[in-house]
């Protein structure tokens, strides 16, 4: 009886199932984000709403950029002196959880912006 998926498709496909499980233990952690976030909330607020009128707001941001931006402070290829003692101290998988994290929460609202 010949299957109905050929053998060298099912192969590609089960290559394709592991990847996306692999993808999924690698992606970040909103809850674990929320506890690695008390190092953040000086300077970017409890629920990512900035408390420094230097610092933007986290809240609602794109994950993807989020942690592309982390990443960008610990390789230097974006500078900033905070940033930069603060990312020292953080995992890849840090990143990738206080991203989940603060892309998880409501955005801030224009309307209740700082003065
Ligand atoms: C001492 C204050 C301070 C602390 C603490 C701090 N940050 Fe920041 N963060 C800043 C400032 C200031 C900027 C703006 C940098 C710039 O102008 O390039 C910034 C920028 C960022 C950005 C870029 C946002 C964007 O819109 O491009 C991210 C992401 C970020 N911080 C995440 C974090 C995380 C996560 C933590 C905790 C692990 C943290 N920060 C802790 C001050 C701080």
């Amino acid at each position: 009886m010949r299957s109905i998926i050929p053998m060298k498709h099912a192969r590609a496909l089960a290559v394709a199932a592991f990847a996306l499980v692999a993808l999924e233990a690698l992606a970040g952690s909103p809850a674990a984000g929320k506890a690695k976030a008390a190092l953040c909330a000086a300077c970017h607020g409890l629920d990512g709403r900035s408390q420094m009128p230097e610092a933007p707001h986290l809240a609602g941001q794109v994950e993807g950029y989020l942690a592309a931006q982390l990443h960008a402070f610990k390789s230097g290829e974006r500078h900033n002196e905070q940033m930069a003692i603060i990312v020292k101290a953080l995992s890849p998988q840090d990143i990738d959880d206080l991203a989940a994290y603060y892309a998880s929460l409501p955005p801030s609202n224009a309307a209740d912006a700082h003065p």
